[in-house]
């Protein structure tokens, strides 16, 4: 049975993650509808602070639907874009197709723009939804080259270099690594890239079974790997201040790899021949709207540890 059908009962609220009533109906109704638990994030610094939340609560406290919009600087072609992120749009199934989701979308879309973002980004398997106020699917790719050549004595060498050290994000001191390392990232592209995602970067490694952290001490970096192709380095991101090259990645994480597979654009990874690029089909839209209809060019990719 739906319940109650008089959306007239229900109260909206914007920003109140700082209320824990509210701070968990939300957190419910994201396990209800999506089947993930962002409780995690209060062990690893709580949510991000310029997160803002806009959502309806029934009587009891109960959060029906929400759309939140938080602040995603990008680079895009070597320019730091002010972009929001919109994320957590849901509408609990008995409330469904009386406006609740439209009404969100309206609000948030005028709050961002009150709030002088220039660009706003989503996925989203309906891009349908937004369509309407302007934004556009950005395609998206995924580039693979044969692992870099490198000179046998680099390769007799390699036998010698220090290899990676796989870190526990659930292990205090690793976390901490992991943090600083964040605070001080430079972005994986200068093509397409988040500045700054760190409570998506935490939140997503904690969750994900198939992604793998290590520490490269000597290159000075933490890469993020997808452990479940073996024979292939499949980088998902590196949190660096100055990017390693190719070579290095895979001579400390995968010198038996025969290919790489790189989840971002990868105009920073330093080598010669190329990268050979697919489009990613994974059925999730990026999407983009931007105030002066300037949009990236050629395909993009956001890092899977990025993803919001
Ligand atoms: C998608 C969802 C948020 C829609 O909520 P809702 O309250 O039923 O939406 P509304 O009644 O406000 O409808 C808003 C508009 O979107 C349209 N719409 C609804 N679902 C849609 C879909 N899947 N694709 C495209 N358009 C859709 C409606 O026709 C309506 O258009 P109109 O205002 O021009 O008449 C809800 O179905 C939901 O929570 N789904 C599961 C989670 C999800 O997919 N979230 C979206 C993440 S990006």
């Amino acid at each position: 049975m739906p319940r109650a059908a008089d959306t007239s009962r229900l109260v909206l609220r914007s920003d109140y993650f700082d209320d824990p009533r509210a701070w968990h109906a939300f957190c419910d109704l994201l396990k209800d509808i999506f089947g993930i638990d962002v409780t995690p994030l209060e062990g690893l610094g709580g949510p991000d602070p310029t997160c803002s939340p806009t959502g309806f609560f029934d009587q009891d406290g109960c959060c029906i639907a929400n759309l939140s919009a938080f602040s995603m600087p990008l680079m895009i072609a070597g320019r730091i874009v002010r972009a929001a992120g919109w994320q957590s749009g849901a509408v609990r199934p008995a409330w469904r197709g009386r406006g609740l989701f439209r009404q969100l979308m309206d609000i948030t879309f005028d709050r961002c723009r009150a709030a002088g973002y220039e660009a706003m980004v989503l996925t989203t398997r309906h891009p349908g939804l937004y369509e309407p106020y302007g934004f556009k699917t950005l395609p998206q790719a995924r580039f693979f080259c044969p692992t870099p050549s490198r000179p046998v004595s680099a390769r007799v060498a390699s036998t010698t270099v220090s290899r990676a050290r796989r870190l526990d994000i659930r292990d205090a001191s690793d976390l901490a690594l992991l943090r600083k390392a964040l605070a001080d990232r430079t972005p994986v592209s200068k093509n397409f890239a988040v500045l700054d995602q760190s409570h998506m970067f935490l939140l997503n490694a904690w969750l994900s079974p198939s992604v793998s952290l290590h520490w490269l001490e000597h290159a000075n970096c933490i890469v993020a790997t997808d452990v479940s192709s073996p024979d292939r380095l499949s980088l998902l991101d590196v949190i660096a201040s100055e990017m390693p090259t190719l070579s290095q990645l895979q001579a400390a994480l995968a010198p038996t790899a025969v290919e790489v597979d790189v989840h971002f654009p990868p105009d920073l990874l330093s080598i010669s021949d190329g990268f050979a690029t697919t489009a990613a089909d994974d059925g999730l839209a990026l999407m983009m709207w931007h105030r002066d209809g300037e949009f990236p060019a050629g395909p993009v990719r956001l890092s899977p540890m990025a993803d919001f």
